[in-house]
């Protein structure tokens, strides 16, 4: 089994180059599906779940290159399948994403019933339902959902019951090639939708507003191909940004676009780190002391949920009461019992509210990444701790993290990835 072994009590310095976006790139090879010729995609993250997207591509008949680092060569020009299997669909639920962008393409998707995960039952009715405002009929039975649209998508106006990113995400390629103009009311506005909207739009696809509550999509006849550079990842960004706060360190992270790390910024202003953006990095120096603050996690551009288990890691050890409400997931606390574990002091109401009494130290020792995020949580919490942590089912938290060990020991970091 593998494990990572971090030892605490590090002031990390150096600098960190942040990789593509992990969730803009998966919703942009989905939408490859869309093209009717080749497409290139650049700054693709090498990770698990990159490589398993490219694996429904194939199975749907695509050919996917990848054999250039962060480059991903896609010819979608044939199309002889639109199953979307349970194998892989039950190891990355994101695979889903391909429902939407089928039903464009060839009027029909069979997928795999996405499971749910840690952080949640991760439900998809709402996908559902702009499906069939869009006239698709959906079926669903024996593991499976099956969409048709035999005489193809019809544009309407769809108003989200939540602003869902996985929704915006399926129903801007759903109705990429609807019938007419579709209107996404209360649509989802992380910089993701923003980066898949560019994409499908160099397609030759016409999306309006992505990134404000309104999207507007004229559906075109059919789509090309295109090249694309996928944004940074605001959430490996923040990681590392959090890290140097939390180890009193001074570190650059490189490869950041600072207007998608406002709530993080102005969190880790309040904790006392000094936090100087410039054009394409961001400067962090971490405090000799963090101040205790007040998380709620929102929907973009509110704080991102993707971030509290971090942020959570960095208020054991921030002096006084810090609390945390996750207001978009109903299950994202599983990192609390293993930071209970370090000896932190934490008590939650069982639900989406949480406080955290900062305690003077943590300990190292055996601790689980219990999700993706929760790994990072618990990487973070291990570069503070007295003594050694080993961090156990790390495959989580290679999902979502490039290189995140060189990374951390270019910073000064020391941490390994052992085989036992
Ligand atoms: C995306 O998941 C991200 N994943 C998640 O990142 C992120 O946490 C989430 O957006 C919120 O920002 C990818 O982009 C691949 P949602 P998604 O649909 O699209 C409820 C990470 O760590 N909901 O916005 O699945 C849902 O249950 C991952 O990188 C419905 O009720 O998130 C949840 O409570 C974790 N019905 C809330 O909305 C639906 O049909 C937000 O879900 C869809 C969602």
């Amino acid at each position: 089994m593998e494990k990572l072994v971090v030892k605490g009590g590090c002031r990390l310095k150096g600098t960190a180059r942040v990789s593509g976006a992990k969730n803009a790139v998966l919703p942009i090879i989905a939408a490859s599906v869309l093209g009717m010729e080749q497409s290139t995609i650049l700054e693709v993250p090498e990770l698990e779940d990159v490589r398993t997207i490219c694996k429904v591509l194939e199975c749907l008949g695509l050919k996917v290159d990848m054999s250039v680092p962060h480059r991903l060569k896609i010819d979608s020009r044939k199309i002889t399948s639109w199953e979307a299997p349970y194998e892989l669909v039950s190891t990355m639920r994101a695979s889903f994403l391909v429902m939407g962008s089928l039903l464009a393409r060839v009027g029909r998707a069979k997928i795999s019933q996405p499971g749910g995960c840690a952080i949640g039952t991760r439900p998809i009715d709402i996908h559902l339902k702009g499906f069939e405002a869009l006239g698709a009929e959906i079926r669903q039975g024996h593991g499976y959902i099956e969409a048709s649209a035999p005489h193809g998508l019809v544009g309407t106006t769809i108003y989200l019951d939540f602003p869902s990113v996985g929704a915006t995400e399926n129903l801007i390629m759903a109705a990429s090639m609807a019938k007419g103009t579709t209107i996404i009311e209360n649509a989802a506005q992380e910089p993701e939708i923003v980066d898949l909207a560019n994409y499908v739009n160099v397609m030759g696809g016409k999306v309006r507003g992505a990134g404000t509550t309104s999207i507007r999509i004229d559906g075109v006849e059919a789509m090309k191909g295109g090249e694309h550079t996928v944004i940074p990842d605001r959430i490996e960004a923040g990681t590392y940004m959090v890290a140097g706060a939390m180890t009193h360190g001074d570190i650059v992270v490189d490869n950041v676009l600072c207007e998608h790390m406002k709530p993080l910024i102005a969190k880790l202003r309040e904790a006392g780190a000094i936090v100087e953006e410039n054009i394409n990095s961001v400067h962090v120096v971490g405090p000799e002391q963090l101040k205790a603050i007040t998380v709620k996690t929102l929907p973009y551009p509110g704080f991102p949920t993707d971030m509290q288990a971090q942020v959570m890691a960095m208020m054991c050890i921030s002096k006084g009461q810090s609390s945390v409400l996750e207001t978009v997931f109903e299950n994202r606390f599983m990192h609390v019992d293993e930071l209970l574990r370090m000896g932190a002091d934490i008590r939650t109401n069982g639900g989406r509210a949480a406080i955290v009494e900062g305690v003077d130290k943590l300990y190292g020792c055996q601790v689980r990444a219990t999700d993706l995020r929760a790994g990072a949580a618990m990487v973070l919490a291990g570069l503070v701790a007295d003594g050694t942590t080993y961090i156990t089912d790390i495959h989580h938290i290679d999902r979502g993290y490039e290189n995140l060990v060189e990374k951390f020991t270019g910073l000064g970091a020391t941490i390994q990835r052992i085989t036992e």
